[in-house]
């Protein structure tokens, strides 16, 4: 039976035009009550160590608003006892780790957790203690999804970038072989009981086949929604988003 998957809208790119003036707006408060309207299932914020887009003020602010709507949202962040204590301060429902270089423009590439099993798991660990849902941001890697699985981690988020980039720029040889990657990848972590999510560099060209792996269960997109909703506003820039992935299901919207 075709099940519909989740869209958590990221929302990190709201604060970037914020911040490029200083001041409070555009609001990523405002932003993630308007996509919640539009048919967002949850709100993911990435609250960088730099903090160059995502304020601390941001999370106070969107986890209020989604304590009061009864909404997820899904703090993104990376493996530090500063992040930790941040999350431990708000419970959020989910929390995303993911790796964190300072000069990289955006996430570049997955968590290493073979490399950083030892570090990691005492801190997922302590976040499902507090009640939070641990996803670990990985490449489809079968190595990385078994390490995972042996953190105690509830879910994986599959690294979409390298798909996404390689159907962007018409490299589709490529582009067949990272949806293959992620393909498996979705299957052995589903077999393992993890839940599988996806996202990075998703637009409406690479939704539909990302949409189409069936373990998926949530997809967490940010930047192309941000950048179309200058075109078209951010309503209609998500409700396109939710019917194409509603369409990839075959499930009604
Ligand atoms: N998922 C994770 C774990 C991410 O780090 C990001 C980027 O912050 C996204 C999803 C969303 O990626 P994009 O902004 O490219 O849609």
């Amino acid at each position: 039976m075709a099940t519909r998957l989740r869209l958590g809208v990221n929302i990190d790119h709201v604060a970037t035009v914020r911040n490029a003036r200083g001041g409070q707006y555009p609001d990523p408060v405002r932003a993630a009550e308007e996509a919640l309207a539009a048919g967002a299932d949850g709100i993911t914020a990435h609250l960088r160590e730099d903090r160059r887009h995502i304020s601390d003020a941001d999370i106070d602010g969107l986890s209020a608003l989604l304590n009061a709507e009864n909404r997820p949202l899904n703090l993104e962040m990376a493996v530090t006892q500063e992040m930790l204590e941040i999350a431990l301060h708000h419970r959020p429902h989910a929390v995303c780790l993911v790796p964190e270089k300072r000069e990289e423009r955006t996430t570049e590439g997955g968590l290493d957790v073979v490399g950083g099993h030892n570090w990691i798991t005492p801190f997922v660990g302590k976040l499902n203690e507090a009640g939070s849902r641990v996803s670990l941001f990985i490449g489809a890697d079968p190595k990385q999804i078994d390490a995972a699985h042996r953190t105690g981690a509830a879910v994986v988020e599959l690294h979409t970038g390298a798909y996404c980039d390689a159907v962007r720029e018409g490299r589709m040889e490529e582009a067949e072989r990272e949806l293959a990657f992620l393909t498996a990848g979705a299957a052995q972590a589903a077999r393992l009981g993890l839940e599988v999510h996806a996202g990075h560099g998703i637009d409406y060209d690479t939704v539909t086949a990302v949409a189409a792996i069936p373990e998926l269960m949530e997809l967490n997109i940010g930047h192309f929604l941000i950048g179309e909703a200058i075109f078209v506003g951010l309503g209609p820039s998500i409700r396109r988003m939710r019917e194409l992935m509603d369409a990839a299901r075959g499930v009604e919207a």
